[in-house]
């Protein structure tokens, strides 16, 4: 998904929640993906202009989820550490970050260095399948 706009965070949020649900995650982790994805594509609109956004299922050891990469070729960041520790905090204020999408996520990974561009991964899994584990036994 190209992202250039917030038109496009938009439809990129609308879809990450509608895959969420399509892979089982619950309403409320749903709507934590679709929030971190809003985080992300905005960052790429704000800092790099434009950029894409990738939303998949995965299969990982058993275990089922979604991932998300979003990429841009833009300035980059200087000290991905600190800003995933919040150590930074933008004169905005009215996100929540890339620290605040760690948190709703279960995995984020970012690889980004200046005039390197970013690459943001972030993994939700789904929970255990109650129902699934109950037929088993
Ligand atoms: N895709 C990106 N390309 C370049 N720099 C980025 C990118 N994403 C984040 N940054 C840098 O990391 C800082 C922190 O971003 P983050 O999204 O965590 O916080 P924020 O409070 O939303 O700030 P901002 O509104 O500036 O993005 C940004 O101010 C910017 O300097
Ligand atoms: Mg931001």
């Amino acid at each position: 998904m190209h992202i250039a706009s917030d038109a496009d965070t938009v439809v990129a949020r609308q879809k990450g929640r509608e895959a969420a649900l399509l892979i089982g995650l619950s309403r409320t982790e749903a709507t934590f993906v679709a929030t971190a994805i809003s985080e992300i594509a905005r960052n790429i609109t704000i800092h790099a202009g434009h950029g894409e956004v990738v939303i998949r299922e995965v299969t990982e050891d058993g275990r089922r989820g979604m991932v998300v990469v979003a990429r841009d070729e833009g300035p980059g960041i200087r000290d991905v550490a600190a800003v995933l520790r919040q150590e930074y905090s933008s004169d905005a204020g009215l996100g929540i970050g890339l620290w605040g999408a760690r948190r709703l996520m279960d995995e984020i990974e970012v690889s980004s260095a200046p005039g390197m561009g970013t690459t943001v991964t972030m993994k939700k899994w789904r929970g255990i399948d109650e129902v699934g584990l109950l037929l088993h036994e």
